[in-house]
């Protein structure tokens, strides 16, 4: 099984913080996580920055919306530096469809590795009366197994999902279709407001391929002690 990689989440208010964390990682093998707090408020200056750094960014975006307009917003975000890209598996087939395509045709014309799309099946906030509400039969947990076997028959890289749902979308859908898991707290890190946490370590051995971590690195008094720990930990035994 190959070791997860480690995603570092910018969610930080300005530019100069989140130049700042890359400064202090300076050089680790890490993918960071450019979410909609840092896309709306220092979107281009961070790209650059990570670019520049020649390292790479998961570009959690999340779209949702007709194929058509998600093909074409796909297609303004592939840059070098973009290696994951998101959008939600409730858009549909046809839109996922759509954006796999835009990401393989523009990485084509500027010569470069298509960014692999994943897609978030359902939201960790949604409760089962929240689906029922929007008129969703079943549970949480079948909703996403549904989601994701829709988001690999159009051919999206692999699904967002909890820790906890890793080895069963495994055994359903096989190590190839892969899964991307925040809710990664070390042993002895504060949850937050997360609820059903895994330690790296737990993480890795459940199989997944890129882990997510935010506030135990960024609210930590030595982010690059931290964050070698956690790498230490991805690296099977
Ligand atoms: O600070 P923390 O490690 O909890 O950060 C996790 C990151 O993953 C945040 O950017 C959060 O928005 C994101 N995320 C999450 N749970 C989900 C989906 C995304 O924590 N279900």
């Amino acid at each position: 099984m190959n070791a997860p990689e480690l995603i570092v989440a910018l969610d930080v208010p300005a530019f100069e913080d989140a130049r700042r964390v890359l400064d202090a990682l300076d050089g680790l093998p890490i993918v960071y996580k450019v979410g909609f707090e840092a896309f709306c408020a220092y979107g281009d200056a961070i790209r650059d920055e990570i670019e520049q750094r020649r390292q790479t960014y998961f570009l959690d975006i999340k779209l949702h919306d007709i194929p058509n307009t998600v093909a074409r917003a796909i297609r303004a975000v592939v840059r070098p530096g973009a290696r994951i890209i998101d959008v939600h598996a409730l858009g549909g087939s046809e839109m996922m469809q759509a954006a796999v395509e835009a990401s393989e045709q523009r990485a084509a014309e500027l010569g470069i590795d298509p960014p692999e799309i994943f897609a978030v099946t359902i939201l960790t906030s949604i409760a089962p009366e929240d689906l029922r509400e929007l008129g969703l039969t079943g549970g949480p947990g079948e909703n996403a197994i549904r989601l994701a076997a829709l988001a690999r028959d159009a051919r999206c890289s692999g699904v967002i999902c909890s820790p906890q749902e890793v080895r069963d979308l495994k055994s359903f859908f096989g190590t190839d279709f892969k899964t991307l898991t925040p809710g990664i707290r070390p042993a002895e890190s504060p949850h937050g407001d997360q609820k059903r946490v895994m330690t790296p370590r737990e993480a890795r051995e459940a199989g997944t391929d890129y882990i997510v971590v935010g506030r135990p690195i960024l609210e930590s008094a030595d982010m690059r002690a931290t964050a070698q720990a956690i790498l230490r930990d991805l690296v099977p035994a």
